[in-house]
C-alpha cells in the first residue's frame, strides 16, 4: 500500500498499536515487527546471536491468544517496564503487523491508537503534507474501533489545519462523533471488542480507550518500530 506523498498513520486500537506505543513508553529499544509467527521464531534465533537471550524477547498473538512458546502476548500491560526495558521485541499479531510490513510511505509510517492521539495530532498539525489512514481493521474488514480512532484524529487536526475528506475520511468522522462521549463504548460494541471480552481481556479494552495517556510517536523505519 504505496501512496505518493502521504505520511502514513497506521491504527490499530485493538491491540497491537496500543501494545506498541505501551512497549515503547516502558522502555523497549526497538519492536522488529513481523506477518508471520514463523519469521518472528528465525528473527529471534537471529537476535538471541546478537543480543544474548536477555536481550530479545518474542510477543504477539493468534487468535487473540499468546503463541505457543512466546514470552508475551497482545496485552498492552505485559509490556511493563520491568519485562521489556532495554530489550528488543520480535513482534507478530494476525492484523496488524502483517498489515505494517506492507505499509510504504515515501515520508513516514506512524503508530497510533488512542492513547497517543494527541501527540499524533499536534504532530500533524504543524505541516500541511497529506495524510493516509492505514486502519489495520479485523481480517481484511473494518473495524469500528479504528474508524473511530481515526475520525477523532480527523475531528482535532480539522482544529488545527485545513482538511479535505476523502468519503471513507468523512464516514469515520461521523462514527467518532456518534461516539463522541463514550470512546469506550465502540470499543465494547465492536466485533473484535466483544471478542476480546469473550477472551477475558476486559482490562485491555479499559486501557486501549484511554485517550492521550502517551507522548510517544513510534515510527516504522526499515523494518523497525522505534521513537
Ligand atoms: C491484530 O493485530 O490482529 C490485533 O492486535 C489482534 C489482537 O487484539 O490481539
Amino acid at each position: 500500500m504505496e501512496q505518493a506523498g502521504s505520511r502514513v498513520v497506521v491504527i490499530d486500537v485493538l491491540r497491537a498499536c496500543s501494545t506498541m506505543i505501551y512497549a515503547l513508553s516502558q522502555g523497549c529499544k526497538v519492536i522488529h515487527p513481523c506477518d508471520t509467527v514463523s519469521k518472528a521464531k528465525d528473527l529471534f534465533r537471529q537476535k538471541v546471536k546478537s543480543l544474548g537471550k536477555d536481550g530479545v524477547l518474542l510477543g504477539g498473538e493468534r487468535g487473540g491468544v499468546r503463541v505457543r512458546g512466546f514470552h508475551l502476548g497482545n496485552s498492552p500491560e505485559e509490556y511493563s517496564s520491568d519485562a521489556v526495558r532495554g530489550r528488543a521485541v520480535i513482534f507478530t499479531t494476525t492484523n496488524c503487523t502483517r498489515n505494517l510490513t506492507a505499509v510504504r510511505s515515501p515520508k513516514e509510517v506512524i503508530i497510533c491508537s488512542f492513547v497517543n492521539l494527541h501527540t499524533v495530532v499536534e504532530y500533524l498539525s504543524k505541516e500541511d503534507a497529506d495524510v493516509l489512514l492505514a486502519l489495520s481493521g479485523t481480517d481484511g474488514q473494518m473495524s469500528l474501533e479504528d474508524a473511530v480512532c481515526g475520525g477523532m484524529l480527523i475531528n482535532m487536526l480539522s482544529d488545527r489545519r485545513e482538511v479535505v475528506l476523502s468519503d471513507s475520511a468523512r464516514t469515520a468522522h461521523v462514527l467518532y462523533l456518534h461516539y463522541r462521549r463514550n470512546i469506550r463504548q465502540a470499543l465494547l460494541d465492536s466485533s473484535h471488542g466483544k471478542r476480546l471480552l469473550e477472551l477475558g481481556f476486559k482490562d485491555d479494552i479499559g486501557f486501549c480507550a484511554g485517550v492521550g495517556k502517551y507522548e510517544i510517536i513510534p515510527r516504522h523505519v526499515r523494518g523497525r518500530v522505534v521513537c
